[in-house]
């Protein structure tokens, strides 16, 4: 039995791998603290839960239409353009069962051999996974602690040959939190329209931002027609086990999608829709809570990292993960996060785990309760004392 070609070109992601492999140290009676995975640890808000459960009852159990219901599709459109200032009609919108598809039908929609893509890196690991899989090469774009984990432009720039198609921004960013600023996403809007590149715009964080303006690429001169901008409730809602999450398209690119939904999941499930509606036009006081919580253990993780001797830690302004400096251990990232794991009880992901520009670093998901990351920095100074 042969797998097709294709398939040795697809990645994965590590945290599942990681999970796994907690997991079994738990079931040996081992104390593990997960900082993993990329996904918040509070519950969906009560009247998001409310409001799915009432859509059950009421009858959502249906197909229906594949780019996602008017009404969510409406209110998607709304919130994009009263957080962002982009002029999105709902017809522009495709509502997908998470985040992740938009960037699975995006690359299989641009890219094919011949093409290149550039994506940053350390980045999700899915990004190069995918550019790979549609057949085109992907193309790092470093993201250094010098920095802040930003981008540095005229390195991005010295980048783009007449092949490339694609330039994908994720900004806060995962792993490294990494913020792009209003002149950097300027300045590479002038370049995505001088070179006549589409840009993915990966905006899942785009609410968890400590400091500072959330500025999409797509309200930049020439970039709406251009801009794919990639976002969803998993991260903001804490909604990750419903799968919600979208995409806002160019006109052009909205048929070419919607046949790629019909083509693989039909159509994202109608009562998460329905909760999806309620999520973007009901209160929104849990989700500032949310981000307080999430800044207050940043503070936490940071001042921790940065207190151990071998390790130093930047501020980041966004997201829900830090990437420490491990270097000073002595060990690769792969192997300190493996020793943190068996010898110390502390799941992370190296920082590998999201392109070899990650050597050097960890990564440590801070959404979890601020008793067990104290217990986790405790843990990691021992690790990185006994390999010192
Ligand atoms: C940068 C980034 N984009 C997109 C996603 C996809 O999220 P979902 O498919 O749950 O909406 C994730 C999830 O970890 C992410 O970190």
């Amino acid at each position: 039995m042969r797998l097709a070609t294709r398939m040795g070109r697809l990645g994965t992601e590590t945290a599942f791998e990681v999970l796994v492999r907690a997991k079994a140290l738990e079931a040996q009676g081992r104390d593990i603290v997960h900082l993993e995975i990329g996904e918040p640890d509070f519950d969906t808000p009560a009247n998001i839960v409310a409001a799915g459960a009432e859509a059950l009852h009421g009858g959502w159990t249906h197909y229906g239409p594949s780019a996602g219901q008017p009404e969510l599709k409406e209110a998607i459109a709304a919130y994009l353009n009263r957080s962002r200032g982009t002029a999105y009609d709902a017809g522009q919108i495709i509502v997908t069962p998470g985040g992740k598809p938009v960037m699975f039908f995006v690359m299989l929609a641009l890219l094919e051999a011949g093409d290149e893509a550039i994506y940053p890196n350390p980045g999700f690991p899915i990004y190069e996974s995918m550019i790979d899989f549609a057949g085109a090469t992907p193309v790092p774009s470093p993201l250094r602690e010098a920095n802040h984990f930003s981008l540095d432009i005229d390195e991005l720039a010295g980048l783009i040959t007449p092949r490339t198609k694609l330039l994908i921004l994720n900004s806060p960013g995962n792993p490294t939190s990494g913020v792009l600023d209003r002149e950097q996403i300027e300045r590479i809007a002038e370049l995505a329209v001088a070179h006549d590149l589409w840009v993915l715009a990966d905006e899942i964080y785009s609410e968890i931002l400590y400091e500072g303006e959330h500025v999409s690429i797509a309200t930049m001169p020439g970039m709406a027609e251009r801009t794919i901008l990639l976002d969803g409730f998993s991260k903001t809602y804490a909604m990750t086990g419903w799968r919600l999450g979208y995409g806002a398209f160019p006109t052009a690119l909205v048929d070419p999608i919607n046949k790629l939904m019909v083509n693989s999941v039909s159509c994202t499930s109608m009562a998460v829709q329905r909760a999806g509606i309620e999520a973007l036009n009901g209160p929104q006081d849990e989700v500032r809570a949310m981000v307080a919580a999430f800044r207050a253990r940043r503070d936490l993780m940071v001042d921790g990292l940065n207190a151990i001797e071998g390790v130093s830690c930047v501020l980041p302004k966004g997201a829900f993960y830090v990437f420490p400096n491990i270097s000073g251990t002595g060990k690769t990232s792969r192997e300190f996060a493996d020793l943190l794991l068996s010898e110390h009880g502390v799941a992370s992901l190296a920082g590998t785990a999201f392109g070899a520009h990650g050597e050097g670093y960890l990564r440590l998901s801070y959404a979890n309760s601020e008793a067990n990351l104290r217990k986790a920095l405790g843990r990691i100074k021992d690790a990185v004392a006994a390999v010192r």
